[in-house]
């Protein structure tokens, strides 16, 4: 499991993420910059992980929130086909080698999901202009 790093920030309710079904696209800081990270559940637990590939640094979904093949047993890269254990972000097949997916804690408590930042992966920050066009998870216009 990540390190935690940081209080826990509001991703979404429990009902929202259905075994093996879409996953939940969310933004993030990565080393100070903006990246995308992602939720499904797998056997009943939430995992989440950056939608960053092993592979060569890129976005996996081949539809926004889709990461699973289609027997719903593996997280696939798009873009060349490598295989990902979705329990623990194990590279198993294809060009991922022994990499595996960055990690990111999760919890759910009374029906709510909270995702833990660590050192590498930061919420999102609002300068003093207020929120741009993406409003955090959690918070409210
Ligand atoms: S970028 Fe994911 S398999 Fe090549």
């Amino acid at each position: 499991m990540a390190e935690h790093l940081g209080q826990a920030q509001v991703l979404c309710a429990s009902a929202e993420l259905l075994e093996r079904d879409k996953a939940i696209v969310f933004d993030v800081m990565l080393w100070r910059a903006p990246a995308r990270a992602f939720a499904l559940r797998f056997n009943g637990v939430v995992v989440a992980y950056m939608n960053r590939c092993a592979h060569v640094p890129s976005e996996m979904d081949w539809q926004p929130g889709e990461f699973l093949d289609a027997d719903k047993r593996w997280i696939l890269c798009s873009v060349h086909g490598a295989a990902y254990e979705p329990a623990d972000g194990r590279c198993v097949g294809g060009p991922c080698g022994r990499g595996r997916l960055m990690p990111i804690a999760t919890e759910e408590r009374e029906g709510t999901v909270y995702w833990y930042p660590s050192r590498d992966i930061q919420p999102v920050v609002f300068d003093d202009a207020g929120p741009s066009d993406a409003a955090a998870p959690g918070s409210t216009p």
